[in-house]
């Protein structure tokens, strides 16, 4: 049997990573680190540091693969999600045969927790279903989604309310009925939050949570739209790439 673990390793803050993931770590005798795009010499070092900081009583392997790039703008966006992830099962089955003896633990260093709009999961559950003897085990980690909480110091949700997590494409696309909503993946060129400037909501945005780059900004979204977007634009120019996520709610009605 070969069991592959996927651990959530937060999203940027080496001291959230959660004992059970430490712990986890320390049964591990290869690690595979799949990334892509600009962000990739940047997620690569953190996870190895995170190695390098947690695995202190145990030899293990590095091995480091080519994550399969997807189309930035798809027309059709499932089938190319499908066909990317097909191409990513292909390097986890090549990883987990030719890099995995019998017997062997293997990882993925899953960003933030593995639930959260990361593959890992479907993709190891794939390959598991077609070849006999893989294991899997998922350890959670700390999402984006707390770490924005935490540092603007609010619930996600109104009293009693409903919250939703949704992508910047979707909410591009529609506002949804929940009171609040989380936006994730907003890709730097559409600031899918610009669409709704003209109404009544409060965000709170942050990038680069838990690093030494994190910023924040929270107000009216009327008041605080450009400047976010101005500050997207200068750091994305600064770094080369950008990870930010934001809180949109709206605001209860005066009267
Ligand atoms: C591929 S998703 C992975 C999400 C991850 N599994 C999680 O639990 O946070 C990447 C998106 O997560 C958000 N994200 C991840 N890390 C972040 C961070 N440190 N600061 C701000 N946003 C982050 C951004 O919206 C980014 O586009």
């Amino acid at each position: 049997m070969k069991t592959v673990l996927i651990i959530g390793i937060g999203a940027g803050d080496p001291e959230q990573l959660t004992v059970q993931a430490i712990n986890a770590l320390s049964r591990v005798d290869v690690f595979f680190l799949l990334e892509k795009g600009p962000a990739k010499q940047a997620l690569v070092a953190f996870r190895k540091a995170v190695c390098e900081r947690y695995v202190s009583d145990r030899a293990y392997r590095v091995v480091e693969a080519e994550s399969p790039a997807r189309e930035r703008r798809p027309a059709d966006y499932g089938a190319c999600v499908a066909a990317l992830n097909r191409d990513k099962q292909a390097v986890f089955e090549r990883l987990i045969a030719g890099e995995m003896a019998d017997g062997e633990t293997g990882c993925i260093l899953a960003w933030g927790d593995p639930s959260l709009y990361d593959s890992s999961i479907r993709n190891i559950e794939a390959v598991a279903a077609r070849q006999p003897g893989i294991a899997f085990e998922v350890v959670p980690g700390i999402s984006s989604v707390q770490a924005l909480a935490a540092k603007h110091r609010i619930p996600l949700n109104a009293v009693g309310g409903a919250v939703e997590i949704t992508t910047g494409r979707r909410l591009r696309a529609r506002f949804p009925d929940a009171d609040s909503v989380v936006v994730m993946l907003d890709s730097a060129e559409d600031e899918a939050f610009n669409a709704y400037v003209d109404q009544d909501l409060e965000i709170y945005w942050g990038a680069y949570l838990g690093t030494p780059d994190e910023m924040l900004i929270a107000g009216p979204l009327k008041q605080v739209a450009a400047e976010i977007s101005r500050a997207k634009r200068e750091a994305r120019a600064r770094h080369g790439w950008i990870f930010d996520i934001y809180l949109l709610r709206r605001r209860p009605a005066k009267g």
